[in-house]
């Protein structure tokens, strides 16, 4: 009966609740920021709330911005939490691809140029604070040099080539919180991106387990060796 009360008196205000399954309407405006596609902006969005109601501690960031739509959705959920939000881009496209990053790579060089003032209006529509967001324009082997979040809950990497998501995972996943999540948004899509997940957890001597949604989007929990607690549902997470 409260829970009725409650949100009667949200809809009254015009405002829902931020719960992990339904998503705020910004993410609809937020599509056209992001080539992701909507329902995997939904998915992300999911992930941002399973980090809040787990209490992980630590910022968000993410690696990738291009003209912000992921980046401000996983924002949307983490409204008033404290968290603040890292976001790292040349903005001036992705850099040419590497030997392993496959012949189909080769003509993307430069490609997919990003916009700093859309990435603000992204936030702006997302309504994350200015002050608790950090843009850094560069290449990552410059960017990633300056001062860092000591700690991170959710490290999106959208970054396409090997070398770019390989740097990514070896500069911030140390940084990663014990059950923080890590996402690979070119997993499936882009094979440099995956030898670089490879390399890495062989590297590391890592065995995550592995969670995958769409057609490209992987990610895992750092620290998690099983999913029995989700006997029984659907999603992981709800
Ligand atoms: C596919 S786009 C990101 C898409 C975005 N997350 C979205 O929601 O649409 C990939 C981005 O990674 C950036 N990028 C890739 N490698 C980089 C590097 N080494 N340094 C800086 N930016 C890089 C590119 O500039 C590009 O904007």
């Amino acid at each position: 009966m409260k829970g009725i009360l409650h949100r009667l008196v949200n809809a009254q205000r015009g405002e829902t609740k931020e719960d992990n399954k339904t998503e705020p309407g910004e993410i609809a405006l937020l599509d056209s920021y992001s080539m992701s596609g909507i329902r995997v902006l939904q998915k992300l969005y999911s992930l941002g709330r399973d980090i809040v109601t787990r209490n992980i501690p630590g910022d968000f960031v993410e690696c990738g911005v291009c003209n912000g739509g992921s980046a401000a959705t996983i924002a949307c959920s983490l409204r008033s939490t404290g968290k603040r939000v890292w976001l790292y881009d040349s903005f001036q496209g992705v850099p040419n691809p590497a030997e392993i990053d496959g012949d189909y790579a080769a003509q993307f060089a430069g490609a997919w140029v990003g916009g700093l003032e859309r990435v603000k209006h992204a936030m702006r529509i997302a309504r994350f604070p200015d002050e608790d967001y950090i843009i850094r324009a560069g290449w990552f082997k410059d960017t990633f040099h300056l001062p860092l979040p000591e700690l991170v809950s959710i490290l999106h990497i959208d970054a396409d080539w090997y070398d770019s998501v390989l740097l990514a995972l070896n500069t911030f996943y140390d940084r990663v919180a014990e059950g923080g999540i890590v996402v690979l948004d070119d997993f499936g899509h882009w094979e440099g991106c995956r030898e670089a997940f490879y390399d890495f957890i062989s590297q590391r001597h890592l065995r995550p387990l592995l969670e995958r949604f769409g057609h490209t989007q992987a990610f895992w929990v750092k620290g998690r060796t099983n999913n029995r607690e989700f006997s029984g549902k659907w999603e992981i997470p709800e």
